[in-house]
């Protein structure tokens, strides 16, 4: 009774408020005005604006994330509907058709930002103002060289030139190769936001961007063997990371648990190796994904591990006479075996393997091409296994190996030695680089001893203090940057091996992912930043505990953080990118991605109010004022 009459007071007071019932139709009651590069919200006034319309303005930035080079704006907008827009392009053949697609990608992101053309329905007709919007927004493309294909040194750089007059804006992109220019377009979208007021969009009315990215290789890891990801959601996840301008998604496409990927020459990896027949990738699947990776200017990067993490998938060999192709398979107790169930590691004894090793990288040589990476995993090698192994202890034997670590080591660097010309003759002779993980092959002193560092760069996946990160860039290895104490996005949750939270915990909060440097680990280990050997990073989402119900708030928005780390290595920590990386979350929300939520909405709308302002410097500040009282007491 008494909760009724609550009820009935409120609606009345809403009444009384709301003569029109309608919200959309009053005057808005807050403004923000720009004060030094930071939206303050507060009365309205003729100094303020909307929210949108300051987050374009107000900050040097805008709302571009990552952080262009260089970037100079007005604090104007102009309006204009997101179906007003034409396009001219100037590009060789083979660009063209790409340059078309990204934008139809950029108008569809367009219609996303416009509640109203969102749901890709036809658009609403009204209440704008006819007179305010009938203004159109020209792109003018420009797109120097024929390259169609990502590799290590494509100049990914772009300008991009806004400007206007009367009721048309120019946006004119000049970019050397079609990934600039689609980095360009990006941009671009990102300088586009909904006007409430006005019911249209608005874009800056004239910027001047030159921008180019810091490291070349910029990556996502997702594993699809531990769980399976439907073709959707990774094409969500290719979405998302050219929203970040990440170009590389490196797909950990099998290990021990399951082999999802299909193969015409060896139907059997995957009829033994599926959880189930409809959890597969086709090969027409994988084509697809590769070429909806490159027209977002995402290399898909395929890994195959070994010669552990294999299993689930290889149990069909002695049935079909050509004996026994991995061991370990399913072995139990698994903590003997492997680092987590189910184990399973390669017959090194058997040379009909690498018939079967040569078919999987023929094939996918084909599925991913054209290739100008290939990942050999190589990681976390278990010789206990090998070592308790009848087959392989014999093969040691009759061939005078011996069985010690270094036996083994060796006989493990002569398959991976066998592994890269089978996959160099796979791919028609032509050598490509290969990565692989740090492991006991790269040990301490280990490292140069068994692998050649012009044919091998390192993902490094210890933690950044390592000592083995300053030996592998003395001795000359190019490397990736995983390190997984900033860099690994599935710690911080339980254990799924036992009780307490899982190996990697804590949790790596988004501030963690954006302040680890690699120039900076490397400077600390070295002396020197080693620029031309590190390549860039990568964050992991290894799923052991995780599939596509919890994909995007695992990835992002800290795999943002991680893209603005590698596309502008920014000289300053998280703190002042705080404000944008929130709203590039809403970005992503709007364009359909579901990413975590950080912080309540109050500050998004309360720039800077959040953080306890100098948590870093101000630890340092609190511990030298303390210093300072002791000595004066
Ligand atoms: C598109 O823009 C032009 C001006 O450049 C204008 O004449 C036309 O009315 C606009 N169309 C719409 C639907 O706003
Ligand atoms: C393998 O087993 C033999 C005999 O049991 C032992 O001597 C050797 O140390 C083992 N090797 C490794 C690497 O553990």
């Amino acid at each position: 009774m008494a909760s009724a009459s609550v009820a009935i007071r409120v609606v009345a007071a809403v009444l009384v408020l709301l003569p029109d019932a309608s919200l959309q139709t009053l005057p808005p009651p807050w403004g923000w005005a720009c004060d030094q590069g930071v939206c303050v919200k507060g009365e309205p006034s003729d100094a303020t604006t909307s929210l949108n319309q300051c987050k374009l303005t107000c900050s040097p930035e805008s709302a571009v994330w990552p952080r262009p080079s260089s970037f100079m704006h007005s604090s104007e907008v102009s309006f204009f509907l997101p179906t007003n827009v034409t396009r001219r392009l100037g590009c060789q053949e083979e660009v063209c058709p790409l340059v078309d697609q990204a934008i139809d990608i950029f108008l569809d992101n367009l219609q996303r930002s416009h509640p109203d053309y969102a749901d890709g329905s036809a658009p609403w007709e009204g209440p704008w103002d006819a007179s305010v919007v009938s203004h159109t927004l020209d792109l003018d493309v420009t797109v120097w060289n024929a390259d169609d294909r990502l590799h290590l040194d494509t100049d990914e750089s772009y300008q991009l030139f806004v400007t206007t007059i009367a009721d048309k804006t120019n946006a004119q992109i000049v970019a050397a190769t079609y990934f600039g220019a689609r980095h360009a377009l990006e941009t671009l979208s990102q300088m586009v936001e909904y006007e409430e007021g006005v019911d249209a969009l608005m874009v800056l009315s004239s910027a001047t961007v030159e921008d180019a990215p810091v490291f070349p290789y910029r990556g996502i890891l997702l594993d699809t063997s531990r769980n399976f990801f439907s073709v959707k959601s990774i094409e969500r996840t290719l979405d998302a990371m050219a929203a970040n301008k990440l170009n590389t998604f490196h797909w950990h496409i099998t290990d021990s648990h399951s082999f999802p990927m299909q193969l015409e020459t060896l139907p059997n990896m995957v009829y033994y190796g599926t959880y189930s027949p409809r959890q597969i990738y086709s090969p027409a699947e994988i084509r697809n994904l590769v070429e909806y990776g490159r027209i977002r200017g995402i290399r898909v990067l395929p890994e195959f591990d070994a010669p552990a993490h294999v299993g689930n998938g290889w149990q069909w060999g002695e049935e079909q006479g050509m004996g026994k192709l991995a061991v370990c398979v399913n072995r139990e107790p698994w903590q003997s075996y492997c680092v987590e169930p189910p184990c399973g590691q390669l017959n090194l004894a058997n040379p009909k393997m690498y018939n079967v090793l040569g078919q999987i990288y023929n094939e996918m040589v084909e599925l991913f091409s054209p290739i100008d990476l290939f990942h050999y995993g190589g990681d976390e090698v278990n010789l206990n296994c090998w070592n308790t192994t009848d087959e392989i202890t014999n093969w040691m034997d009759e061939n005078n190996f011996g069985r010690d670590a270094d036996a083994y080591y060796n006989q493990w660097s002569v398959f991976q030695e066998k592994s890269r010309q089978l996959l160099t003759a796979a791919n028609a002779g032509s050598e490509v680089p290969g990565i692989l993980w740090t492991s006991h092959l790269t040990e301490e002193g280990r490292a140069d001893q068994y692998l050649d560092p012009s044919k091998y760069i390192i993902q490094i996946w210890t933690t950044g203090t390592d000592k083995l990160i300053g030996e592998l860039l003395e001795k000359n290895f190019r490397v990736i940057f995983s390190n997984y104490d900033h860099w690994y996005l599935d710690c911080g949750f339980g254990a799924w091996v036992g009780e307490g939270n899982n190996w990697c915990s804590p949790y790596k909060g988004w501030q963690a992912v954006y302040d680890n440097s690699p120039y900076d680990i490397a400077s600390d280990l070295t002396g020197s930043a080693h620029e031309d050997l590190i390549l860039g990073g990568e964050a992991a989402l290894w799923t052991e505990q995780a599939d596509e119900m919890v994909l995007d708030s695992r990835l992002w928005p800290r795999g943002a953080a991680l893209a603005e780390r590698l596309w502008t290595n920014p000289s300053h920590n998280w703190e002042p990118a705080e404000t944008r990386l929130i709203h590039q979350r809403q970005r992503m929300v709007t364009r359909g991605i579901q990413a975590d939520r950080i912080q309540p909405q109050w500050c998004h709308q309360n720039e800077g109010l959040c953080y306890l302002k100098g948590v870093h410097q101000g630890c340092q500040a609190m511990a030298e004022a303390e210093s300072t009282n002791v000595t004066e007491t």
